[in-house]
């Protein structure tokens, strides 16, 4: 491939929006009888305000760690955790980082974790006392007006084994937001839960995101990741990249984190060219965020702009596996940066071998961006005829 043309200006970071969670190089390593073992390898992850974001990966993969190293319960070998603007662990103590848990976080778990001897009003009221947050006469109102918005209300008064488990779930996520807290992290929260009380939680977590709240969850569950904003994937401690998962899904997680390893990102300025037509492809393109253009360059006619692609879609591959030239030239849109994740060819071909549904996916995806090209193609000798005839009859008119 031609490299992108170098005397251009590079892009000047844009201002990254204020994030509610950025784990730096987050570290975890746990001690048992046979030695010391590494559960996170060097988390980067940054977490915007309102977002909803899911967390799967397989069983002691890290997930748990990762929430604990969020919400402050545990703290991280080596790495920075900063949630809300605060640095959890080198500017807080123990107490430091429960009080300010107390204000900033709400927390859901499996297994609900209501106090059985509290009625559910009780259970809501709870934080509120430990945080010493709103008035004493206050905090009976605000926790039935939680319940109200849980569906709870008239319920208030019950405890927790006269009501059902998902009723006993939906008060769990009531207590946790008795606090008014901008974060609010779940454990596997509807793991426990028949499908239509999952469902009613997954709408309030959505509600809750709409309103500004930013929400993190931990779940097992494929149908549930579609309806967040993002889906984080963690295998074996470390993250996949999102566009990788976007782009390559039925890679099992195990090769979508050895494709992220073997990524190497490159970023272009607004308009900027990535690839020009008939230059040598030796690398697979995911885009990670921005827009591209694909433009087929005629002789004698004007550029026509194909496809638009964005995130965790791709380009790249019908090269790569036809062993052409670029079929088409390829360009940064005009209206903002674009940040690509590149594959080089032989750890392209060698994913292709190792997953025969990737393969399958990827050549269908060839055929139908070849076929489109050519109707591209026949599109404009046809427009470029026309144009002719026009004249022609002009002239004869
Ligand atoms: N306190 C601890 N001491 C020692 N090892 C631990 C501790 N907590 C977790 N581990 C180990 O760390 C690894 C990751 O555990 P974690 O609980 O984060 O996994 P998980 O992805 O949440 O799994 P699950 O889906 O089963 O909940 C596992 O090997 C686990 O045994
Ligand atoms: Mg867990």
């Amino acid at each position: 491939m031609t490299p992108a043309p170098q005397n251009l200006p590079p892009v000047s970071p844009a201002a990254p929006p204020p994030a509610m969670i950025d784990l730096r190089r987050v570290v975890k390593k746990f001690k048992n009888a046979a030695g010391e073992f590494t559960v996170l390898k060097g988390i980067e992850l940054h977490i915007g305000r309102g977002e909803f974001v899911s967390i799967v990966g397989k069983s002691g993969s890290g997930k748990s760690t990762l929430l604990n190293m969020i919400t402050g319960i545990d703290h991280p070998t080596s790495g920075q955790v900063i949630v809300n603007g605060q640095d959890l662990y080198t500017s807080l103590n123990e107490s430091g980082r429960s009080l300010w848990r107390g204000r900033n976080l709400g927390i859901v778990f499996q297994f609900f974790q209501l106090l059985p001897m509290l009625s559910l009003l009780e259970n809501v009221m709870l934080p509120m006392d430990y945080a010493g947050l709103y008035d004493f006469d206050e905090r009976p109102r605000r926790a039935r007006q939680l319940l109200g918005m849980v569906g709870l209300e008239q319920h208030a008064h019950k405890l927790p084994m006269s009501v059902s488990t998902g009723q006993q779930q939906l008060a769990a996520i009531a207590r946790a937001l008795a606090t008014d807290p901008p974060l609010l992290v779940a454990d596997e929260p509807t793991g426990n839960l028949d499908s239509r009380s999952a469902d009613t939680i997954i709408e309030l977590f959505t509600s809750l995101a709409a309103q500004g709240k930013t929400v993190i969850m931990v779940t097992h569950d494929p149908s549930l990741t579609e309806r967040t904003n993002r889906n984080i994937i963690i295998s074996d401690g470390e993250l996949i990249a999102d566009a990788v998962a976007l782009a390559l899904p039925l890679l099992s997680h195990r090769q979508m984190l050895q494709v992220t390893r073997q990524t190497q990102p490159h970023t272009f300025a607004p308009g900027q060219a990535i690839l020009l037509r008939d230059a040598e492809v030796d690398t697979f393109f995911i885009i990670e965020e921005g827009e591209v253009e694909i433009v087929l360059q005629g002789k004698n006619r004007a550029d026509a702009t194909v496809a638009r692609l964005g995130r965790g879609q791709y380009f790249g591959e019908v090269e790569l596996l036809r062993g052409g030239k670029s079929i088409a030239s390829v360009r940064a849109s005009s209206t903002s940066p674009v940040r690509l994740l590149g594959l080089p060819r032989a750890a392209f071909l060698a994913t292709l071998k190792e997953s025969p549904l990737t393969e399958e996916a990827i050549a269908r995806s060839v055929q139908s961006r070849l076929q489109e090209n050519r109707a591209q193609d026949r599109r404009s000798v046809v427009d470029a005829l026309s144009g002719t005839i026009k004249k022609a009859l002009r002239r004869s008119s």
